[in-house]
């Protein structure tokens, strides 16, 4: 048979992508399974703004990847079919990208007054009162969503940004606005000054991780939405559940799917096999450690190396030994790095059985050697 060009290769009837765009991380999900607790929470805080009234503040936190940004995608797709609505002028700021109040504050003039303002020589009292005012006319109620708002912390603005938003009614009486604020965990609330704390009482919504099964069903459906059929086994969907599982992130399972179709695609396969999802795990168990590994410190590099030399189990004294014969540094020190590495599941420690061993610790290694010495650079 002749070889094939390359206009073969990429012609899309060797695809087995019926919609590739269902693996996009921003693709919002036609069904969105698994959540029916917390839409029922998140509407009833947004209820009352269907009668004009001020909706109820929400704090939704969770672990990575538990669905927490796509139920806000939904529930604003949703709210344009329902004619109450209009009454509300919603809008969802990602803080990773929008971390300065003026920014967000542009966002919100943006979704109210229906453009945004100059970027510069406009004074931030201008822009809040072109917004307030706006809102009071059309007797619309504000829902900011502040997505990934632990952000905001990094510069400092989450104090300012809520209060503005929050005592907006005692600058324009008859004003209603509600935040609903997005983070990973509650200890931000602890970084609020004591003002803010006490004007902005949520509810809270938890989005607790999924289980493996949930995950599968998750993907599952997925897989039918964007590959022809029989291109994936239920097998292979649930390898890739438990593989996902294991990481506690639903995110890696989605990248499988389509890793390992490009994977089958390139090897010229109508379908996935089993080889096909390993060389693709492979490659993203390796980008996942990488970025575990490179923002370590130096001394924390140090003490993985030493790990991959020695054998499974050592235990914390003797590490101790080895590490202090490199790097002069106090065993409490040195405990804190093992404790990191612990937390970042890079390392497993028991402790070592028998009376009298203080905190003395066997260690783990949870990657393998192999796949750590390829991420690790060298001395
Ligand atoms: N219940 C679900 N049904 C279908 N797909 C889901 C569900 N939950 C999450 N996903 C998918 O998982 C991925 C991650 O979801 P999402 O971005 O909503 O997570 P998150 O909780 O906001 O994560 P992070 O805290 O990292 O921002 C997305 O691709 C989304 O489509
Ligand atoms: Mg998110």
């Amino acid at each position: 048979m002749p070889s094939k060009s390359f206009k073969d290769l990429l012609s899309a009837e060797e695809s087995l992508f019926r919609n590739p765009e269902v693996f996009d991380p921003d693709y919002v999900p036609e069904e969105y399974l698994h959540r029916e607790a917390q839409m029922r929470s998140i509407a009833a805080c947004i209820k009352p703004a269907l009668r004009g009234e001020r909706p109820l503040n929400a704090l939704i936190h969770g672990p990575p990847a538990t669905g927490k940004t796509t139920a806000m995608r939904k529930l604003f797709e949703e709210l344009e079919d329902i004619p109450e609505a209009r009454r509300i002028a919603g809008v969802h700021i990602n803080c990773q990208i929008t971390a300065t109040k003026f920014g967000i504050f542009s966002l919100i003039h943006k979704a109210v007054v229906g453009h945004l303002p100059p970027e510069t020589g406009v004074p931030f009292s201008k822009v809040y009162e072109a917004i307030f005012r706006k809102l009071r006319r059309e007797r619309r109620v504000l829902l900011v969503v502040l997505d990934d708002m632990d952000h905001l912390f990094h510069d400092r603005y989450a104090n300012e940004v809520l209060y503005d938003i929050l005592r907006a009614h005692e600058v324009f009486p008859g004003v209603k606005t509600a935040i609903f604020s997005i983070v990973s965990g509650t200890e931000f609330l602890y970084k609020l000054a004591d003002r803010v704390r006490s004007m902005f009482r949520a509810q809270e919504i938890y989005f607790p991780p999924y289980s493996a099964g949930e995950m599968y069903d998750i993907l599952k459906r997925r897989a039918e939405l964007g590959f022809f059929p029989g291109v994936i086994s239920d097998e292979l969907v649930e390898k890739i559940a438990s593989y996902a599982y294991e990481h506690g992130d639903l995110r890696l399972g989605i990248e499988l799917l389509k890793v390992s179709a490009l994977t089958a695609e390139s090897h010229a396969s109508r379908k996935i096999e089993e080889e096909h999802l390993e060389e693709a795990y492979a490659k993203a168990s390796t980008a996942t450690l990488r970025s575990l590994v490179e923002p370590l410190s130096v001394q924390e590099k140090l003490l993985l190396r030493l790990l991959c030399e020695a054998e499974q189990g050592i235990t914390s004294g003797r590490l101790y030994e080895r590490f202090s014969a490199v790097e002069r540094l106090s065993y409490t020190k040195f405990y804190r790095i093992l404790r990191k590495l612990e937390e970042l599941r890079l390392v497993e420690t028991r402790p070592v059985s028998g009376e009298g061993r203080g905190r003395s610790r066997e260690i783990f290694l949870r990657p393998s050697r192999e796949e750590l010495l390829k991420v690790l650079p060298c001395e």
